[in-house]
């Protein structure tokens, strides 16, 4: 059995729960490791489960028959995925791949339905991150729409600053392995286009990219680029 205390401080889901809902669910999840790169499940697979990110970092991807790959969602340590397989009985929506090292929680389908519908809270969590994608989508569509490719990286470099760096001094950093074509990806630009708006921005003092990390040189001028 999973240690219920530890459970209730890594996963927020579970922070609501009664002291005999953490024990219940403790009890009823399973641990997986896996290494940087390795897949989880692909899109198209059946969802027999749900997870949850104890420590580490998933990548949610569309890819495409040649190879090229658009990122929907980083997701770290608390976040929960593979909600939507079990939902809805379709199968998996996206491919899950681990980009560092990453322990999940898991708990299988039924008991996933079944804590859901028992517990107000949970439901409560899953309608809203699911809202919440929705709401992030739109806001993806209306960039792609209305913005130009400059302000659409500074936008997701400063929210990549925001949600997954550290800083030291003025320097914002994000750790990730990040190639120009997978940047691409997640603003709806070409790799070339992205080349050149990086170049701007390495020039201006702004921001540099190297091979595991991206430096946010300066947050606040980074921000007013975002027009
Ligand atoms: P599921 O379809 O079961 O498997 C892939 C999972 O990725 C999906 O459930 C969601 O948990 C997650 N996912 C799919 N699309 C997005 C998105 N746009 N943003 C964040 N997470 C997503």
């Amino acid at each position: 059995m999973t240690d219920p205390e530890a459970v209730l401080k890594e996963i927020p889901l579970f922070q609501s729960f009664r002291v005999e809902d953490q024990r219940h669910v403790s009890s009823l999840l399973r641990t997986q490791s896996l290494k940087k790169g390795d897949i989880l499940f692909r899109k198209g697979d059946e969802g027999t489960a749900f997870y949850m990110i104890i420590r580490g970092g998933i990548k949610i991807v569309r890819t495409s028959r040649d190879g090229k790959e658009i990122i929907l969602a980083l997701l770290s340590n608390g976040d929960f995925f593979g909600e939507m397989a079990l939902l809805d009985g379709l199968p998996r929506s996206a491919d899950a791949v681990a980009i560092e090292p990453t322990q999940l929680y898991i708990l299988n389908r039924k008991d996933f339905l079944s804590f859901m519908m028992h517990n107000e809270n949970v439901l409560q969590s899953i309608i809203a991150s699911l809202s919440l994608r929705l709401r992030r989508t739109d806001d993806f569509l209306e960039d792609a729409c209305f913005m130009n490719i400059s302000s659409r990286l500074a936008k997701k470099l400063v929210e990549l600053a925001e949600t997954r760096g550290y800083k030291e001094g003025d320097t914002a950093h994000i750790e990730l392995h990040l190639t120009q074509k997978q940047l691409a990806g997640m603003i709806g630009a070409t790799r070339e286009s992205i080349n050149k708006a990086l170049r701007v921005l390495r020039e201006k003092g702004l921001a540099s990219v190297s091979e595991d990390t991206i430096r946010i040189h300066d947050l606040k001028r980074l921000k007013r680029r975002i027009r």
